[in-house]
């Protein structure tokens, strides 16, 4: 919101600060004096809404701004037409007989656009009864055809929205006569909807100029008019202000007046304005950022702070301890260049890093790949270690027992050959009868039936071997029918007062191996049991017992 006093800046000589009322302000001065950046001052220290126009490519002076979308909307009435045939032809419409009649004619009862204007126009032409007047809407229907066909080339907005600072609108790719249009618009939306605002009318001397009628001059004094009671404000931004209509500039009350080179303008200014203070020299050689403030009836020589600079700086410009080229301004003060600049080298950079980011994706998917790799081969070497481990447990397990049978062994060896020696083998014995086949099997199966005859002869035995001994036990159905030991043999031995022989269950296993006897362990102990009953093997004369003396 705007306040009463607003700092402009700083005295020369004496750095006394000066204030200036928020109010229609004209700030000239020649290119590069300063202006701009005067402005902004004003406009940011005054906390106010502010809409400027940027005009001209690569121009906009602001060092803090947002781009909002131009507004256009059609006047209406018959002076509006008037001034957009002003715009087209540049000169004053009244030299030009009965065209404001026409103007008029074509205005009457409104239009919605201006296409339906030209269109109107177009038909009063044809329709037209007489020559003079045909010419006359002929002539009017060309005017409107060189803004119209213009003004809808382009994209506008119906609404203006800002924030506090300086809302700037890019005017810059239109033609001037397109630009001022625009202009006199936002200056009519300004007055009817909105208030305590800024509008900064650019190069006031092509929108407000001397001795003919543009949309801008038409719609400005009511503006300026209506202004104070709202708070709306125009400021004039001009290079010069010789060529500007004396209307608006009157009612300006604060002049800030730059350096001038040209002698004829500082002198219409000052004659004008200043009443012939200072002298042309002084505003000659006014140094850039430095101004002569008008304001009410006195007069400043000023150096204006801009908005972005700290006070002590500026106090030490004013006092002339420090130049304006001393001081290092912000950046983004070389406007557009440096955005195209920076914008080129941020996009080269976003461009790299881009791309880097791609190499650093493909490398990562590689290193995931590989990582995957890595963890799955980790887990074989894994598991083949504990295996490994397992392998060696159970060789070690393994070396154990055979070393456990091998010592076993070992002691049975020894064992026999003790035995050897206290009991020598009979010879039958030992000349392996398990080579012999006494008997005889007969395997019968479902088909196809296999058969098998062994040709076996009688077993005959006595008592004076041990296999006799075993056989007669044997053959009296000692050894019954369930499964019998060695020891029950022995016992059976007993009886027959035969002495205990240790190769008795190598005897009974001749008998298995034979078919007589079957074999099975209990643990480690062997356990016989009668297969063939000896009844039925001497029925089959497997089995003779001899009876001798
Ligand atoms: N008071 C100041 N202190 C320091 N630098 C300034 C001051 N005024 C203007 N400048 C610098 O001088 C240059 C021109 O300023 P600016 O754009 O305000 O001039 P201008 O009068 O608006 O020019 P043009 O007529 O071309 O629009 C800019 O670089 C600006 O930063
Ligand atoms: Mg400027």
């Amino acid at each position: 919101m705007s306040e009463s006093k607003i700092l402009l800046g700083f005295e020369i000589s004496s750095s006394q600060p000066i204030y200036i009322r928020l109010t229609h302000t004209v700030v000239t001065g020649m290119t590069q004096s300063g202006k701009t950046t005067t402005l902004e001052a004003i406009i940011h220290r005054s906390r106010i809404r502010a809409i400027a126009f940027k005009i001209k490519r690569g121009e906009a002076g602001f060092h803090n701004y947002r781009i909002i979308p131009p507004y256009f909307k059609a006047g209406s009435g018959w002076q509006y037409v008037e001034s957009l045939v002003n715009v087209s032809l540049g000169e004053k419409v009244k030299y030009e007989p009965g065209m404001r009649g026409a103007i008029m004619r074509v205005a009457q009862g409104g239009f919605k656009s201006l296409r339906v204007l030209l269109e109107k126009a177009e038909r009063l032409a044809n329709d037209a009864k007489r020559e003079f007047q045909r010419d006359l809407y002929t002539k009017l229907t060309e005017y409107l055809k060189l803004v119209v066909p213009e003004l809808e080339r382009h994209n506008f907005s119906d609404k203006i929205e800002i924030l506090e600072g300086v809302n700037v609108m890019d005017l810059s790719d239109m033609k001037v006569e397109t630009q001022s249009l625009v202009i006199a618009s936002v200056l009519e939306y300004a007055s009817k909807k909105l208030d305590n605002i800024i509008v900064v009318i650019p190069e006031a001397w092509e929108h407000i100029p001397q001795g003919r009628m543009t949309p801008v001059k038409l719609i400005a004094a009511s503006y300026i008019r209506k202004g104070a009671a709202i708070g709306n404000y125009l400021i004039i931004d001009s290079q010069d202000i010789a060529g500007i209509d004396k209307e608006p500039l009157r009612q300006c009350d604060n002049w800030i007046l730059g350096r001038q080179k040209d002698k004829r303008e500082v002198d219409r200014t000052l004659e004008e304005i200043f009443k012939n203070r200072p002298s042309p020299e002084e505003v000659m050689t006014l140094p850039r950022g430095v101004f002569y403030a008008c304001l009410g009836n006195e007069v400043y020589k000023v150096y204006v702070m801009p908005s972005w600079m700290e006070e002590e700086t500026a106090k030490a410009i004013a006092l002339g301890k420090l130049t304006v080229e001393n001081v290092e301004k912000p950046k983004v003060m070389e406007e557009e260049q440096m955005w195209k600049e920076k914008y080129e080298e941020l996009k080269g950079e976003k461009e790299k890093i881009e791309s880097e980011l791609r190499n650093l994706k493909r490398l990562n998917n590689v290193s995931q790949n590989y990582k995957d790799t890595i963890k799955s081969l980790t887990e074989t070497v894994k598991r083949f270690e504990e295996e490994n481990k397992k392998l060696g447990e159970d060789l070690k397990t393994a070396d154990e027992e055979t070393e456990k049978l091998r010592k076993e062994l070992q002691g049975f060896r020894e064992f026999k050959d003790a035995l050897a020696k206290i009991i020598p083998l009979p010879a039958e014995i030992a000349a392996s009868p398990r080579s012999v086949v006494p008997s005889e099997v007969s395997v019968t199966t479902e088909q196809p039936t296999i058969s098998v005859q062994v040709q076996r002869k009688p077993l005959s035995v006595t008592d004076k071997d041990l296999l006799g001994k075993v056989a007669i036990v044997y053959a009296d159905g000692e050894l019954g029918e369930e499964w019998f030991t060695v020891s029950n043999v022995t016992k059976s031995f007993e009886k027959h007062a035969w002495p205990r022989d240790p190769r008795t269950s190598a005897v009974l296993d001749d008998l298995v191996h034979w078919g007589f006897l079957e074999k099975r362990y209990s643990g480690k102990r062997p356990d016989y049991k009668v297969k063939i009953k000896p009844e039925d093997a001497k029925i089959k004369r497997l089995l003779k017992v001899e009876e001798t003396t």
